[in-house]
């Protein structure tokens, strides 16, 4: 039996292709996973076009599996494996070794889907401490979302809290576009009590974004000092933790909104990663003027992923999947994921 997998050289989506390799066997302390479910970030657009370089990365192969989230079950165990056995269903993590508190260089290095290869296969090999439990209550597509996109949104609600103590009742929360982590937030948000404000280009999906429970929305195409409208809908208090994915040309505005004492939480780049040359941010008196906490997020650990996963189940939080593709039509759905046109996560069938 063959392993079948989606491989790239990095460089472009065109350039993505189905290859065979050998059957993979644990080693000791390892796991084999067979992959039943694919949930696709901006990252591995990104990753796929040779365009993430931001991070200092570690040496990496010239063509490499991509992807980072997936579902699967446990089909073989290594020689010392405690923690699973065979057909316990799991979760990949996106960086294996961060396992508690703030992510270092050396784990960074150890991302998966780059440097190392990721997920688009029908099988792979993991270390047992780099998986999680799957929550009973979701189908295969739903709980492959929720390595990347919905904790780094859970992270940006709760990280600066303690563990154990998710908060966000009664704050504003800011979510911009309707990605997977922007509707990953906003589930969060209501489930915590807050009251969601959200950014879109389109008015459909700011509709689809109220069945979800959001108390106010904005077209950032129609209305682009959307900045003006959320401080009059907060009646001047500004939003108190912004979930920061537009990067150059949402950032100042962010700045713009945010509350006195406010969160916002750098996260991406959809809109660009440099300012325009007639628009330099100046962060010292930005940040200083509403004395606000600037906080970059990578992902988040394995036991915050495990405290999100209680509170999904508390709140039996379904993930939003808009599309599915099978398999043989993974270049298709990157082109899907790369034409913004989705709304929530984008999904790969990998098999029953
Ligand atoms: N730091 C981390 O740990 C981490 C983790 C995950 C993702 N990210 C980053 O976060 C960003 C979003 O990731 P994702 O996976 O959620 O992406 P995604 O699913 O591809 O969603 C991107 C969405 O952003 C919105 N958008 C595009 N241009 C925008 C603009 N000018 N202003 C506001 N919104 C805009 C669009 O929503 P509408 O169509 O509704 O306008 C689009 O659907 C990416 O830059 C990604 O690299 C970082």
């Amino acid at each position: 039996m063959s392993i079948q997998q989606w491989v790239t050289p990095l460089e472009g989506l065109d350039s993505l292709r189905q290859t065979e390799a050998p059957m993979a066997s644990p080693g000791a302390g390892e796991v084999l996973v067979k992959i039943h479910a694919v949930s696709l970030n901006y990252r591995d657009v990104e990753v796929t076009k040779g365009e993430y370089k931001h991070h200092k990365s570690a040496e990496q192969n010239a063509t490499i599996v991509p992807c980072s989230d997936m579902c699967g079950v446990v089909v073989q165990v290594g020689s010392s494996v405690t923690r699973w056995t065979v057909g316990d269903r799991v979760l990949s993590t996106f960086l294996p070794e961060h396992q508690t508190g703030q992510v270092t260089e050396k784990e960074l290095a150890r991302s998966i889907g780059l440097p190392l290869n990721g997920v688009l296969a029908t099988h792979r090999v993991f270390p047992e401490y780099g998986i999680v439990q799957a929550p009973s209550y979701l189908s295969d597509e739903e709980a492959c979302t929720l390595p990347i996109a919905a904790v780094t949104a859970w992270m940006s609600i709760n990280g600066m809290r303690p563990m154990g103590q998710p908060g966000g009742q009664d704050e504003y929360v800011l979510l911009q576009g309707t990605g997977g982590v922007a509707i990953a937030g906003l589930q969060i948000a209501k489930a915590a009590g807050a009251k969601a404000i959200i950014i879109s280009s389109s008015d459909d999906k700011l509709e689809q974004a109220k069945q979800l429970g959001a108390d106010f929305t904005i077209n950032y195409r129609t209305t682009p000092n959307w900045e003006e409208k959320v401080m009059e809908w907060t009646q001047n208090h500004g939003a108190d933790i912004i979930l920061e994915t537009g990067g150059a040309q949402t950032l100042r505005k962010s700045f713009d909104c945010i509350a006195f004492g406010g969160l916002i939480d750098c996260i991406g780049y959809v809109s660009g990663k440099v300012d325009a040359q007639d628009d330099r941010l100046n962060v010292n008196l930005l940040a200083l003027r509403r004395t606000v906490t600037l906080k970059g997020i990578i992902n988040g650990p394995k036991d915050r992923f495990e405290e999100m996963i209680r509170f999904y189940e508390a709140k039996q939080i379904h993930p939003v999947v808009n599309r599915v593709f099978s398999f043989t039509e993974a270049k298709e759905a990157f082109q899907f994921l790369e034409s913004g046109s989705h709304f929530g996560k984008v999904v790969i069938k990998v098999q029953a």
